[in-house]
């Protein structure tokens, strides 16, 4: 049986991180989350965490470039050799162009798109409340999802991995969707 490795989309607070968490429990493969990394590199208040935070904070994209070395270099760790979660990644068109270099050949068994309707999603975020969940930056964070990585759900849908999951309902109902997901690629 092949590894589980799945990109997962969905708009900001959708609660990618939130299923991963639990995916990744359960198929013993790493969650990459672009967006824990930047905030991992910001808390160390390195120089280039310290960038990036300011970037997240404004709501805005971190430059292409840096993301690809980033990435490059998780997914060439050894835990990521079975499979991986990766939840932020790819957010732009050369950003999945650049995935698939990476990931050659093993490729992608599906890209799940994670549904959840905008005002709930900014409830959610909200009643989060981390850094960049500020109403401006939501909103900016939200227009680029929309622009720039909603198009992607296409390029994926073209090539038969796409999958759509409902991300409305409590925890637990979402998480029995997306097992029922992968189960079903799988099988
Ligand atoms: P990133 O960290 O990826 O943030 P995001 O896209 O804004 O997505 P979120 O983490 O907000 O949403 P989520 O879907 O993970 O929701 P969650 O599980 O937390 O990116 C942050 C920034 O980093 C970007 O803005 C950008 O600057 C930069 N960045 C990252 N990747 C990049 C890239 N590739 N290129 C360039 N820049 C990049 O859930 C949300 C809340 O809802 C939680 O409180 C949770 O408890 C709750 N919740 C979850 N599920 C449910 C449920 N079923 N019912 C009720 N509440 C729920
Ligand atoms: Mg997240």
């Amino acid at each position: 049986m092949s590894g589980v490795r799945l990109v997962i989309f969905g708009r900001q607070g959708a609660g990618k991180g939130t299923q991963c968490a639990r995916l990744s429990e359960r198929y013993g493969v790493p969650h990459v989350s672009t967006g824990d990394m930047l905030r991992a590199a910001a808390e160390a208040g390195t120089p280039f965490g310290l960038k990036a935070k300011e970037i997240m904070d404004a709501g805005d994209l971190v430059p292409d470039d840096v993301m690809f070395g980033l990435v490059e270099e998780r997914l060439a760790q050894p835990d990521a050799a079975a499979g991986v979660l990766l939840d932020g990644f790819p957010r732009t068109d050369e950003q999945a162009s650049v995935l698939d270099r990476i990931l050659g050949e093993h490729p992608l068994m599906a890209a799940i798109n994670l549904e959840v309707p905008e005002d709930i999603v900014i409830e959610r975020m909200l009643a989060r409340g981390r850094e960049d969940d500020t109403e401006e930056a939501i909103r900016r964070r939200l227009d680029l999802y929309l622009a720039q990585t909603a198009p992607l759900l296409e390029h994926y849908d073209s090539r038969g991995l796409l999958v759509e999951v409902d991300g409305v309902g409590t925890e637990e109902e979402v998480a029995q969707r997306l097992v029922a997901a992968v189960e079903a690629r799988r099988s």
